[in-house]
């Protein structure tokens, strides 16, 4: 069932409502100014433990706090999405919440997947089942490509999924594809590379290393110790890449799309960048330890985000050494408080 014109352009003239699920992330919190300040009215979805632990989990939304709409569900219960589904129109949902962590989906597969799957079909369903007119994106993966067959990878090379994690995101991707095929909902994939910033999560490399060069500069670590240095990223930035969601549910048919620099670096080179920013040289700092290599590893990921650009008339605003730099100095702020 498609939203007929006459019902968008009446959609049009009132403020747009668009929820956000994983709005206390990086990317939900980014994409919620991002809405804001297009004159959107933002929903958010938490899980009930969120609001009781609020200062740790609303660290990246607490500034935005009085201008967005909170409501309590949890991916796990299709009963309470559709609880909301049914008492807010929404005009889009930006759907980004999931466990992300590639590391943390090899160690606890089954919630990974009871998460990202089920999550997934849940939202899609109550969508469908209470306002199906409402537009859809789903946040697909780079992961989902996996052992890479071509480089750089675009939105026809085969996925070859290494992890529970990235597993799950092309069940999610072909779930959406198929909500798309069989009820004709707008929904659309953005199949993001990584993507970076100050929120980012201590979990991630890039986070993990600008977090310890400032601990290393301001004297309060020795040392940074890490996996394998030489997996190669496509590493953009994340207030970048909330602006492609938002532009694909703008298109009047929905699709799917590499959102992507273009542009490969290896954790090494992150390292070598992140340690030069405290005139330090990474290979007196950097160890490795084989406890965080990964069971299967994804070598390397280089995105061509030729049909964003063309379609979407995307691109990237923020370069490698501007991302490398804003997270460090970030976190010197952060540390010097601990000196
Ligand atoms: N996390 C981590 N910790 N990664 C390390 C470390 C370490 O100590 N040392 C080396 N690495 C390597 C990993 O082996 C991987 O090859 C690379 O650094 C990037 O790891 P992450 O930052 O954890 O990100 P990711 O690429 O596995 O996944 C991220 O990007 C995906 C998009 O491709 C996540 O944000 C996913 O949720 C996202 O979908």
């Amino acid at each position: 069932m498609k939203c007929g014109t006459g019902e968008r352009k009446k959609m049009e003239i009132e403020l747009k409502r668009a929820l956000i699920t994983g709005i206390t992330g990086q990317d939900g919190s980014y994409l919620a100014e991002h809405l804001l300040s297009s004159g959107y009215q933002v929903h958010g979805i938490v899980r009930r433990v969120a609001t009781r632990e609020s200062d740790d989990r609303f660290k990246r939304i607490n500034h935005i706090l009085d201008r967005i709409t909170l409501h309590s569900a949890s991916l796990e219960n299709y009963a309470s999405l559709y609880q909301v589904m049914t008492n807010h129109e929404f005009h889009e949902c930006y759907h980004l919440a999931a466990q992300s962590s590639v590391p943390d989906s090899f160690s606890d597969e089954f919630t990974t997947m009871e998460t990202n799957i089920k999550g997934t079909q849940y939202v899609l369903a109550a969508l469908r089942d209470v306002q199906p007119e409402c537009r859809v994106y789903f946040a697909g993966s780079s992961e989902m490509f996996g052992q890479v067959e071509e480089v750089p990878q675009r939105e026809q090379t085969r996925f070859h999924p290494r992890s529970p994690y990235g597993i799950s995101k092309v069940a999610g991707f072909q779930l959406a594809r198929n909500f798309r095929e069989a009820y004709g909902m707008h929904c659309s994939s953005g199949i993001l590379f990584n993507h970076e910033s100050p929120r980012r999560g201590a979990e991630f490399v890039t986070r993990k290393i600008t977090s310890g060069v400032a601990r290393i500069a301001l004297g309060l670590s020795s040392e940074l110790v890490l996996g394998n240095l030489d997996a190669r990223r496509d590493w953009g930035h994340a207030a970048d890449y909330v602006g492609a969601m938002t532009l694909m549910l703008q298109q009047d048919d929905p699709d799917d799309y590499v959102i992507a620099t273009g542009e490969d670096h290896s954790v090494r080179d992150f390292c070598e960048a992140a340690f030069s920013c405290v005139d330090l040289d990474h290979s007196d700092y950097v160890q490795t330890d084989p406890r965080f290599l990964r069971p299967a590893e994804v070598n390397t990921l280089l995105g061509d985000a030729t049909k964003a650009r063309e379609t979407l008339g995307w691109q990237p605003k923020h370069t490698f050494q501007d991302i490398v730099r804003e997270m460090v100095e970030h976190d010197l702020d952060m540390w010097r408080k601990y000196q």
